[in-house]
């Protein structure tokens, strides 16, 4: 390793917390992860990572077994240490706001432990550092925020690859002992040291931009329909020019996850409570939660206005493809309508382990969830569900064998030659090809 081995906690076993405890540890480092589920710890204990993260599982029995890392209940388990991490959560309240109760607890027992550096991971509302900082230099801490840019399911390799590091200190020497951790990867990637609140509004604009683009092109795609345009090649064509670039424009049911609907509802709160109304980013948010609405009511309308008495399949639970993670999934949004109206449920998904409904059935393998059912909803991108030759089942379902492509990942085509009315988000069956010179 170069420099020093530095002495790290980690607190809290998320993606995050996770991720960047193994990184540290493969950097030569002595890390602690410090992660309050006893079954989670556990897991990590013994060598094998609680969620679906495959490059994390496939390194984390190594670094356990090295023992450069181990796994505790309690921060003051770690003994002495130069710097937290913190990597604990903060869901949304309510009101919208970030409940920062996590944070705070962390922050009360670093105040009763020996100096040293607080690093903070989680996504705190700009404002949030300030204050914890002037709290902390009482007790002899420094506060940086260095905020992640980790997507779920690649968590380990946006640790190791990052688009950029960012680092937010009152003390440019702290913040520079912070970027030691990264020494050797300056040559590939942008350091950007700027001050607490630029960090912390840097990282929730990021999101926030983000799901802009999304709800952006998910507007484009209720008006594709209405004009019979396709949305697929409109996002194409306008992802040609580098000044729009062409990431993020992919229309479907909406965003999910544990991210982009916390952190645009926390940004949108912390403009209100300032005086400052995000009134673009109130409509992004209103424009994802009328996504699936949107598809429902298309569908209901296909199927004769109901869906009492009648058979739904949905394929893909998880928020996005490659995770098992079903927090704020559109799936559960347009399943819980189904239930509510009567429907009855089948349901598909290659990873996602239990969920919440008792009365949904699950199946193994996506053509079984067909049989009987009027309608099929796909609402995961998993690339199985791309399979042309599932097209074939569409016999098993009953007329009008409705096709909501929630994702556009199915071929239209194939599925309306198979006698399916086919409902993609913007997306159509019977566009011309664009002619390409
Ligand atoms: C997101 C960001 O991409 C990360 O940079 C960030 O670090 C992370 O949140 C976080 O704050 O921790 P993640 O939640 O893993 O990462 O998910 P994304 O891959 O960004 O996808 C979010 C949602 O947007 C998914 O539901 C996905 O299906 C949807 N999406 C994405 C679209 O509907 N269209 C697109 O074109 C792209």
């Amino acid at each position: 390793m170069r420099g020093r081995q530095v002495r790290i906690a980690v607190v809290g076993g998320g993606p995050v917390g996770a991720a960047s405890a193994a990184f540290l540890a493969m950097r030569g480092h002595r890390v602690t992860l410090v992660e309050r589920s006893v079954e989670r710890r556990e897991r990590f204990a013994s060598g094998s990572v609680p969620f679906r993260e495959p490059r994390l599982s496939e390194v984390w029995a190594r670094l356990v077994l090295l023992e450069n890392l181990d796994v505790v209940e309690h921060l003051q388990e770690a003994g002495f240490v130069d710097q937290v991490w913190v990597a604990v959560g903060t869901p949304s309240l309510p009101d919208g706001r970030a409940d920062l109760g996590q944070v705070e607890s962390v922050i009360k027992d670093v105040s009763a432990m020996p100096r040293g550096i607080v690093v903070m991971r989680s996504t705190v509302p700009p404002g949030t550092g300030r204050r914890l900082s002037d709290l902390l230099r009482s007790c002899g801490w420094d506060y940086v925020s260095h905020p992640e840019f980790l997507r779920e399911g690649f968590a380990l390799e946006d640790m190791e690859k990052p688009t950029r590091l960012l680092i937010g200190a009152d003390d440019t020497s702290v913040a520079r002992t912070v970027a030691g951790l990264y020494e050797g990867m300056f040559d590939i990637v942008s350091v950007v040291m700027t001050s607490v609140a630029t960090a912390e509004l840097a990282k929730l604009a990021s999101n926030a931009f983000l799901a802009t683009r999304i709800s952006f092109i998910n507007e484009m795609s209720l008006l594709a329909d209405a004009v019979a345009a396709d949305v697929c090649e409109v996002a194409r064509i306008m992802g040609l020019d580098p000044r729009i670039g062409p990431d993020f424009l992919e229309a479907g049911i909406g965003y999910g996850g544990s991210c982009f609907p916390k952190d645009t509802r926390a940004l949108g709160s912390l403009g209100e409570d300032l005086g400052v109304p995000l009134t673009l980013l109130r409509s992004v948010i209103e424009v994802n939660r009328a996504m699936p609405r949107a598809l429902l009511r298309r569908v209901r309308a296909a199927l004769g206005g109901t869906y009492a008495g009648g058979k739904v399949a949905v394929w893909g639970l998880a928020f996005k493809a490659g995770t098992d993670d079903l927090r704020e999934s559109p799936s559960v949004t347009v399943i819980e309508s189904l239930l509510a109206e009567g429907a009855t449920v089948s349901v598909h998904d290659p990873a996602v382990g239990n969920t919440p409904w008792a009365n949904v059935e699950r199946v193994e393998r996506p053509e079984l969830a067909l049989d009987g059912s009027s309608a099929l909803f796909v609402l995961t991108n998993w690339t199985d569900y791309q399979r042309p030759e599932l097209a074939s089942h569409a016999v098993q379902m009953e007329p009008p064998r409705v096709v909501a492509d929630g994702r556009n990942g199915l071929d239209a085509g194939v599925w309306t030659r198979n006698g399916c009315l086919y409902l993609g988000m913007g997306h159509h069956s019977a566009i011309a090809t664009p002619m390409r010179v």
